[in-house]
């Protein structure tokens, strides 16, 4: 048989340098369990879904904290639950379809009932049949209710947490990283449409690349060619005070705009051009110059802006070498035909084809291949020095991604 992952007894973590990170965090199998109990079921915020998704009273989608399956849904009196997509008898999926619109939760299996509060409210066959069979008396359907998770919201932003401990989400992501959601989602959210894509990497490779800006204007090439991202621009990375959150944001010289407010980013080298530039339109509409922002909500969230295309993406661990990746496209409820079309249109950037999004697809999968034969062996993460603290004017710097492991860690007690 061959062994496609390191297995590890002593997880005990191999130094104190914030710069250094052990390979085996990638590809040991016990350290994936152990991440689904204390970080994805722990102290976490993980991001479920969109308000703008569930509008109507009955409406659900299916997702995941974790690999734990989640169905979030609006109750009839307009508020939101987050049940365990799994039924309390045999521990079957309830909901298997991605979206729908109930009135209750049957299970297909043995047709058990639940309410939209996940209260067990029917059994089928309860008393039996001809009067044999059936369940004893002292049966209590009380104690059978699908697992319930606490619910949080922001800016039509759903997240659920197992943790009845973790403090509510406004002082999980704390104000300055509030600001900067609000920044982004200034109306009410519409969804434009999904894109889904399998990562070859374990989930934290994918998490780290987002708070990794350094690596923007190297690994993709068309960053750096037309303009969105530059080692030169303006911009900077902030921090949560733990470090556990990040944005990274990019901010353009005031531009020679038209009278129209748009502005199309020019290529750095001549010899590159564009046949439709009209995916590199940039209308401003957020008050600021800002390209390209990138924030992230640990442990599963990035809250996407670049130039019109707004996005949000849902990380999803699939097994210890595989992720999937969930983008949900956003415009704004009040968009005119010509700025959904220029959304439409910049929406070419990401995705999992996406012209700047599409090394990050692969990337993981490098670092995943390389590592895992040597678990022991330490990355390095010097860019910035230590220190994991915000940084103004410049994001040649990886303390957002030593931020990242500060927070895996505390959830881990490792
Ligand atoms: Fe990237």
């Amino acid at each position: 048989m061959q062994a496609s992952t390191a297995v590890r007894t002593d997880h005990a973590w191999p130094t104190d340098d914030p710069t250094r990170v052990p390979y085996w965090v990638y590809s040991d199998e016990e350290v994936y369990a152990l991440e689904q109990q204390r970080l994805f079921q722990g102290p976490t915020w993980n991001f479920l879904g969109l308000e703008a998704e569930i509008p109507n009273p009955g409406d659900y989608k299916t997702t995941f904290v974790g690999e734990a399956p989640i169905i979030l849904l609006r109750r009839m009196d307009g508020g939101i639950n987050a049940l365990m997509n799994r039924c309390e008898h045999k521990g079957a999926l309830i909901c298997y379809k991605p979206r729908g619109n109930v009135r209750e939760l049957t299970c297909v299996y043995h047709n058990w009932v639940y309410n939209l509060d996940g209260k067990l409210t029917g059994v089928a066959f309860r008393k039996g049949v001809g009067g044999k069979g059936g369940v004893d008396a002292d049966f209590d359907t009380n104690n059978h209710n699908l697992v319930r998770l606490r619910v949080d919201t922001y800016r039509g932003l759903i997240f659920g947490s197992f943790s009845q401990e973790t403090p509510p989400f406004r002082d999980y992501l704390g104000a300055e990283l509030l600001a900067s959601i609000d920044r982004v989602f200034i109306k009410p959210l519409k969804v434009l449409g999904y894109h889904s894509q399998v990562l070859p990497n374990n989930w934290k490779l994918y998490a780290e690349n987002n708070k990794d800006s350094y690596h923007a204007s190297l690994l993709h090439v068309f960053h750096n060619t037309f303009g969105v991202v530059r080692p030169n621009m303006g911009g900077g990375i902030k921090l949560s005070d733990n470090g556990w959150h990040h944005l990274s944001y990019t901010v353009r010289t005031p531009p020679n705009d038209d009278a129209t407010g748009r502005e199309q980013v020019r290529s750095l080298k001549d010899q590159y051009k564009l046949n439709d530039v009209t995916m590199m339109e940039h209308k401003l509409e957020l008050g600021d110059l800002v390209t390209n922002s990138i924030q992230t909500i640990f442990p599963n969230l990035v809250v996407q802006q670049i130039l019109n295309c707004l996005a949000v993406r849902q990380l999803v661990p699939r097994g210890v070498d595989r992720s999937e990746l969930f983008w949900t496209v956003l415009g704004f409820e009040d968009d005119t035909p010509e700025m959904l079309e220029l959304r439409l249109s910049a929406n070419n950037l990401v995705g999992p084809a996406g012209f700047i999004s599409m090394e990050d697809g692969c990337v993981g999968g490098f670092v995943q291949r390389a590592t895992k034969a040597r678990p022991d062996d330490l990355s390095v993460m010097p860019m910035g020095g230590r220190a994991i603290e915000p940084s103004e004017g410049s994001r040649v710097t990886e303390a957002a991604v030593r931020g990242f492991w500060k927070g895996w860690r505390e959830c881990m007690k490792l």
